[in-house]
């Protein structure tokens, strides 16, 4: 029997909230999951719907004011960062989890080289590397993520790289250090499809190669996570709606709007000219939520209990857990550990939820099951002002265009990727 795998983070009852013209707009409402020691697990639902709400407040970068972090706990190695003093926070950060920011000029500062901004996070992590060194290092870096003659290019600024580089880039410093958890938010979107698969490859490798590196994949695209993934989040109206394998979603989806997002795949199976399905209505404003199921709006099972009570998350087989009145738990009629197969996802049976026989099927050949945790009301409340980044969550920083902001806000940044609060001097040459 195989040693059960070992949790390297896990986010417990955590809420983010904004405060906007005056109302709290909870972006984060309560999300639990865990990721194992190198799992690559999957973060989806549509735009909106808290994803990458969720990446910075693992990082603590959320802006504030206006956002904090009103209650919750994510555990890394064991230790809540939430408590954690800035100096060690900023330790962790890029050293041991990186993140792959959407906005690739959140990242990176457009007053210093990009070879300068390399080698500040390789030297600041890994004491006594060599400016001969730190160069070779980005330099190879920038190559393997296809910045071609990346070592010459290191003296260029990041505005005189195009959008897809400086993703490329930005990638290429998260994975400089060989973090134990990489945070991946839409790493792939602005990039080309060869360039996208070849990105994945990359991330992958990583993981291969340290034997530990755990990937948090933040995607729109389903089939990014079918190939990529071993469990997968389903996230809608700043609550995670599933969690599930990867292998066990796609088979039998449970949940509603977990059925609507995989019906708006295109399938081979099907003929070209069915048109795809898609979720009916709109994902309504952060603060027009409605009360009850956040879904019922949209969600062709809606019931009337669904417009005031609340579904809880529900593990309703081992590994798999949703939140939705009507999928029992029990109700794949899984024993403990057992996974669940093209039997068990085959056709619909007494258990099986409203609407779940056109369910999208694309087994997958490796699944890892697992628990999640149990939401768990959190720390005390109270925002965390002074813990928040302000400049961290804004596209290019604030006021990063005219280079002043970038670094008036770099001390609460990912050092390895914008901690430049002193001229380059000595770096005029890179
Ligand atoms: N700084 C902010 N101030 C106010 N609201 C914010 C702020 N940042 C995010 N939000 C709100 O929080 C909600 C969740 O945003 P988030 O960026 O996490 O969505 P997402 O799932 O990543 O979407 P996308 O797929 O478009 O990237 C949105 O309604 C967004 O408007
Ligand atoms: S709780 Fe009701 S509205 Fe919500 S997903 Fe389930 S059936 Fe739909
Ligand atoms: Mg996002």
């Amino acid at each position: 029997m195989s040693a059960s795998p070992s949790k390297l983070l896990e986010v417990r009852g955590l809420k983010t909230y904004f405060d906007v013209e005056g109302r709290t707009a909870k972006a984060v409402d309560g999300v639990s999951f865990h990721i194992n020691e190198n799992e690559v697990f999957g973060l989806v639902g549509e735009s909106g719907s808290g994803k990458s709400v969720t990446a910075l407040s693992i990082l603590r970068l959320i802006p504030n004011p206006p956002g904090w972090i009103e209650a919750g706990e994510i555990i890394f190695r064991g230790k809540d960062l939430l408590p954690l003093p800035f100096a060690e926070m900023r330790r962790l950060r890029g050293n041991q989890i990186s993140m792959i920011f959407q906005e690739p000029m959140t990242a990176l500062n457009p007053v210093f080289t990009v070879g300068f901004q390399f080698r500040e996070a390789i030297q600041h992590h890994r004491a006594g590397t060599s400016k001969a060194e730190a160069n070779r290092m980005a330099g190879e870096l920038l190559e393997m993520v296809g910045v071609p003659d990346g070592a010459r290019r290191l003296k260029n600024y990041p505005h005189q790289f195009s959008g897809g580089q400086r993703q490329r880039i930005m990638i290429a410093m998260a994975l400089a250090l060989k973090p134990s958890l990489l945070i991946a938010d839409e790493p792939t979107t602005a990039l080309d499809v060869t360039i996208q698969s070849q990105i994945l490859d990359l991330m992958l490798d990583l993981r291969e190669e340290t034997g530990h590196t755990a990937i948090l994949l933040i995607t729109h695209d389903l089939a990014v996570v079918a190939e990529t993934c071993e469990r997968v989040a389903v996230m809608y109206g700043g609550k995670i709606q599933e969690i599930s394998s990867v292998e066990g979603l796609f088979e039998r989806p449970l949940h509603p709007y977990t059925r609507g997002l995989l019906r708006s795949l295109p399938r081979p199976d099907r003929p070209r000219q069915r048109r795809l399905e898609t979720i009916p209505g709109i994902v309504p404003s952060i603060l027009d939520f409605p009360p009850g199921c956040k879904f019922w709006t949209r969600c062709p099972e809606v019931q009337e209990r669904c417009k005031t009570e609340e579904p809880e998350m529900r593990e309703v087989a081992p590994g798999r857990f949703c939140r939705c009145h009507l999928v029992e738990p029990g109700s794949l009629d899984l024993a403990p550990g057992e996974e669940v197969d093209a039997e068990a996802g085959a056709g619909p049976t007494d258990a099986t939820p409203p609407g779940a026989s056109e369910a999208t099927e694309q087994p997958r050949p490796k699944v890892s099951e697992g628990e999640a945790s149990a939401p768990k009301a959190g720390v005390e409340g109270g925002a965390r002002a002074e813990e928040a980044a302000r400049a961290g969550a804004g596209p290019a920083t604030e006021g990063a265009g005219d280079g002043q902001g970038a670094i008036a806000g770099a001390s609460e940044l990912p050092e390895h990727l914008v901690v430049v609060v002193r001229p380059p001097e000595e770096d005029e040459d890179a």
